[in-house]
């Protein structure tokens, strides 16, 4: 199962990554445009880290992970802040209302493993957005995949681990296999996880999202205004209905 132990380390492994750096640029580029982005729905949230930056007195946000784990480390992290939480499947999540904005990020997309179940993704995602609302979501790119590293070892507090990923180029699909082991006094607890994420080409997410009917697609080398996505590691996409 995929974030189920791994759930407890995952805030010190984003360690390097700035949540905050990422909503300021998102307010920048996408949502300090002029509309009021009062109900907010976030796919795949985690452990809540994003979400937190999306909390505003006038803002609603619903926020969807698939990982029980996940969910229950978000939802006391952000108590009493009026969030609402629900476990689904981004493939099929149902909510009988629409939204400004629908948001997803750190590569959650990438853990769709078809083509034809991203497609489902996204036009459950169109569906549910407001004609004026706008779509933002983040992919690890082909490049970024190409080019892991085969193994990472590091350690934090009282955690020892090992990151190997996996790469096949021929139906871009990385295994990460990952090793925990957490000290008990002398000795050591094991924990393993394998996740799997897919590479999708940069011109293919773009065919898909506008076949499904997305318009003024703009995308972004990482949260920053490089618009060179060639060497991007993660592309950051904000679409408009
Ligand atoms: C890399 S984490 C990103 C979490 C969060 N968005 C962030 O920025 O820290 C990927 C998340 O996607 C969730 N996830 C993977 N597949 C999913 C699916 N089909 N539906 C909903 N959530 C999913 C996992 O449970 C996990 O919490």
């Amino acid at each position: 199962m995929m974030y189920h132990e791994f759930a407890q380390f995952y805030d010190q492994l984003m360690d390097g990554f700035s949540y905050e750096d990422a909503y300021n640029f998102i307010n920048e580029y996408a949502l300090n445009k002029g509309k009021n982005f009062k109900n907010i729905l976030e796919l795949a949230c985690g452990t809540g880290n994003f979400t937190r930056e999306l909390i505003a007195d006038d803002r609603k946000i619903k926020a969807v992970d698939l990982s029980d784990d996940m969910l229950a480390i978000a939802e006391n992290k952000l108590r009493n802040t009026g969030v609402e939480f629900f476990k689904m499947d981004m493939k099929d999540f149902i909510f009988d209302e629409k939204f400004d904005l629908i948001i997803s990020t750190c590569d959650s997309f990438n853990y769709i493993l078809s083509k034809d179940d991203l497609k489902i993704v996204l036009k459950n995602v169109y569906k549910h957005l407001e004609d004026d609302g706008l779509f933002i979501f983040d992919l690890n790119s082909q490049y970024k995949f190409e080019g892991f590293e085969k193994i990472y070892i590091d350690e934090f507090d009282d955690v020892f681990y090992t990151w190997e990923n996996f790469y096949d180029k021929k139906d871009r699909i990385n295994m990460y296999s990952l090793n925990f082991f957490v000290r008990k006094g002398d000795l050591y607890d094991r924990f393993y996880e394998e996740h799997y994420e897919r590479a999708y080409p940069h011109e293919e997410v773009i065919e898909m999202l506008k076949e499904i009917g997305f318009n003024n697609i703009d995308s972004y080398n990482d949260y920053e205004s490089n618009k060179e996505l060639e060497t991007a590691n993660r592309i950051v996409y904000i679409v408009s209905k």
